[in-house]
């Protein structure tokens, strides 16, 4: 399955995505500028992305706590969510995520 990811700089990249696996763990592993602190326990919300419109409906929405994370990050959105609580599976084939400026690795959230 597809998972197509835009960077910081806004190049869009076109990653192959696991069932099963967390957006951010693809992200990560295809090396982008993702800092994803805490691996994935919803606590650092440096995973943070924007989904693209047609995408958002199709998650399954986040829990109070991803919402919590969300609200200490600067630059969040109304299409805003933690990467590394969204699931992929075939239903997302080809979802769309842009990075947020707060996920980079080489700077402080
Ligand atoms: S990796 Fe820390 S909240 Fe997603």
């Amino acid at each position: 399955m597809k998972l197509f990811v835009t960077d910081q700089d806004g190049v869009e990249h076109e990653l192959e995505g696991l069932e099963g696996w967390r957006a951010m763990e693809v992200i990560r592993d295809w090396g982008l500028n993702i800092k994803a602190e805490c691996g994935g326990a919803c606590s650092c919300a440096t995973c943070h992305v924007y989904v693209e419109d047609e995408w958002i409906d199709k998650l399954k929405g986040p829990t109070e706590e991803e919402e919590d994370m969300l609200d200490t990050v600067g630059d969040v959105q109304e299409n805003s969510r933690l990467s590394c609580q969204i699931l992929m599976s075939d239903e997302l084939d080809g979802l769309k995520l842009t990075l947020a400026q707060s996920a980079r690795a080489d700077e402080a959230a």
